[in-house]
């Protein structure tokens, strides 16, 4: 199967959310991203950053309180999952599986390898590499139909 790589080095916070923002702005309803990486890489920072891009002003929580939050865009609401410390995802097992049925909405996950199997289309991963006090290395990989998410970043 064909994949579309890239990979970005983050030398600071800024960068990150420069990239989240960006791809905030490739959204167009539908997507589904899931981010790895190990405990403070940045995946909430940058998903503050994708909402931001996307049109959202609602605040972002902190990581690992809630399992979901969500995030109201003009076209789209995009749901934040974080799956961190789980063995079954539960009741948001129905709910993510309607989300994704619905198509339209967006959904974000941290820590998604206990929901894995219920995504059913093409997804962007993004994992966060820790290199530095400050710096991180972003690899952003989808299928060619994905493609417009990471090429203008
Ligand atoms: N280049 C960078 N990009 C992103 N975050 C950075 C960077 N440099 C430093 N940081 C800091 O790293 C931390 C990232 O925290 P964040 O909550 O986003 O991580 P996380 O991957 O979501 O962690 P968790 O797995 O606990 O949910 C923040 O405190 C942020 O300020
Ligand atoms: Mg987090």
């Amino acid at each position: 199967m064909n994949v579309c790589l890239k990979e970005i080095k983050s030398d600071n916070l800024k960068k990150t959310q420069q990239i989240g923002c960006k791809l905030g702005r490739n959204l167009r309803g539908g997507e589904v991203i899931i981010l790895n990486g190990d405990l403070g890489s940045g995946k909430t920072t940058l998903m503050a950053s994708i909402a931001k891009g996307a049109g959202s002003s609602d605040q972002v929580s902190s990581p690992s309180f809630l399992i979901k939050n969500q995030y109201n865009c003009a076209r789209f609401i995009i749901h934040h999952f974080d799956f961190f410390r789980l063995n079954d995802p539960g009741l948001m097992k129905n709910e993510l599986i309607e989300i994704i049925n619905n198509g339209q909405d967006v959904i974000v996950i941290e820590w998604a390898q206990i929901i894995k199997d219920l995504i059913n289309k093409d997804y962007l991963t993004i994992d966060f590499k820790i290199e530095g006090y400050d710096s991180r290395k972003l690899s952003l990989k989808c299928s060619p139909n994905l493609k417009y998410l990471i090429n203008l970043i």
